[in-house]
C-alpha cells in the first residue's frame, strides 16, 4: 500500500467519519471512498464493513490499521532525526567557532571584500533603534609601525620598569597579525535607547563579525588587554569621550582547525520561570 493510503486508513481511523477523513487528507470523498476499493482489491478482503454512514474496520482492516499505525509512527521518528540533524547542520558553523590566537594566525589576510562582509554581517546584528553603537578602525599595514610606536609608549607609562623583552612583546602586539582591526563601543547619546541596550547592540555586532570571520574560513580573535583601558592610547586613536575601545580583532588565514571547545549544556544557562508570590509588591 502506498504512503498516501496509509494516511487515508489512519485518517478514516480518526476521524470514524468519510467526509471529514476526505477533508483531513485533502481529496474528495469519492475519491477517499475510490483508494479504500482498490486497497480492498489489493488486498482481496473488505476492510471497511459495508454500510453508511462508516461503519467501522473489518477484522482485516484493523489488523491494516495496526500495521499503518506502525508504519507511520516509524516514519515520524525517522522524520524527526532527519530535521534534529538538518538542524544541527543549519547552527554547525555557530557550534562550531573558536577564536585563534595571533601566533596561529597566518597571511594572507582577508582581503578588503572579506573584511567588507564580516562588517556587513556586524551590521545585521539585533540592534535596538538601529544605532549602530559601533565603530571599526582598520590599520594597514603601513601603519602598523606607528600603532606599535604608541603600543609601546602605552606599555612605558603603564610599567615604566618594562624590560626591553616586555616592550618588544607589546609592539609585536601591533605587528603580528595579519590584518588588525579595533572595535570602538560607541555610544550614541541624543537616543532613548538606554546605554545597555546600545552594549548589548555592539556585543551583539561584535559576534557576528567574528562569526562571520569563522564562516568564511578566517581565523579570529577579539582581545582588550590593559592598554584598551588607557585613555591616552584611546584619545591617540581618535576616540571620543563616549566611545570606548572594546577590544582589537586580529585575523588571518588558519593552517588547521582549532580543536573544538568543551561544549556547555544549553540547561545550564535555560531555567523555565517559577512564579514567586512574595516578589509580588503590594503598594502601602
Ligand atoms: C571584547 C572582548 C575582549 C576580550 N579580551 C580578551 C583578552 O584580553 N584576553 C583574553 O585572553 N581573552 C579575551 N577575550 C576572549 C577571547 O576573545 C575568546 O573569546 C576566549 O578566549 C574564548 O575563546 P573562544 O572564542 O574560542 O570561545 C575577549 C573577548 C571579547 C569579546
Amino acid at each position: 500500500m502506498k504512503p498516501n493510503k496509509i494516511s487515508y486508513f489512519l485518517a478514516l481511523h480518526r476521524e470514524q467519519d468519510w467526509a471529514k477523513a476526505a477533508a483531513a487528507c485533502d481529496v474528495s470523498a469519492l475519491e477517499l471512498l475510490k483508494a479504500v476499493a482498490n486497497a480492498e482489491s489489493e488486498h482481496g478482503c473488505a476492510l471497511v464493513k459495508a454500510g453508511s454512514p462508516f461503519q467501522g474496520f473489518t477484522v482485516e482492516g484493523k489488523k491494516v490499521i495496526a500495521q499503518a499505525q506502525q508504519l507511520s509512527n516509524a516514519m515520524a521518528s525517522l522524520e524527526q532525526c532527519f530535521t534534529a540533524s538538518r538542524r544541527k547542520r543549519m547552527v554547525a558553523p555557530l557550534l562550531d567557532r573558536r577564536s585563534v590566537s595571533p601566533k596561529r594566525l597566518y597571511a594572507p589576510a582577508p582581503d578588503a571584500e572579506a573584511i567588507e562582509l564580516m562588517t556587513a554581517a556586524a551590521l545585521s546584528a539585533p540592534d535596538h533603534g538601529g544605532l549602530h553603537p559601533w565603530r571599526i578602525i582598520a590599520f594597514g599595514t603601513d601603519q602598523r609601525d606607528a600603532l606599535a610606536h604608541l603600543f609601546e609608549q602605552e606599555k612605558r607609562r603603564r610599567d615604566p620598569l618594562a624590560s626591553r623583552d616586555d616592550i618588544q612583546r607589546a609592539r609585536e602586539h601591533a605587528t603580528r597579525s595579519p590584518a588588525l582591526l579595533a572595535f570602538v563601543v560607541s555610544l550614541k547619546v541624543k537616543t532613548q535607547v538606554p546605554a545597555r541596550e546600545q552594549l548589548l547592540a555592539a556585543g551583539a555586532a561584535l559576534g557576528n563579525f567574528m562569526n562571520a570571520a569563522h564562516q568564511l574560513g578566517f581565523g579570529a580573535i577579539s582581545l582588550s588587554g590593559e592598554r584598551c583601558f588607557d585613555p591616552i592610547f584611546s584619545a591617540q586613536l581618535g576616540l571620543t569621550s563616549s566611545e570606548y575601545l572594546a577590544c582589537f580583532i586580529s585575523l588571518g588565514s588558519i593552517t588547521e582547525p582549532p580543536a573544538p571547545k568543551s561544549k556547555v549544556a544549553p540547561s545550564a544557562v535555560m531555567s523555565r520561570w517559577i512564579p514567586c508570590s512574595t516578589a509580588i509588591q503590594q503598594p502601602i
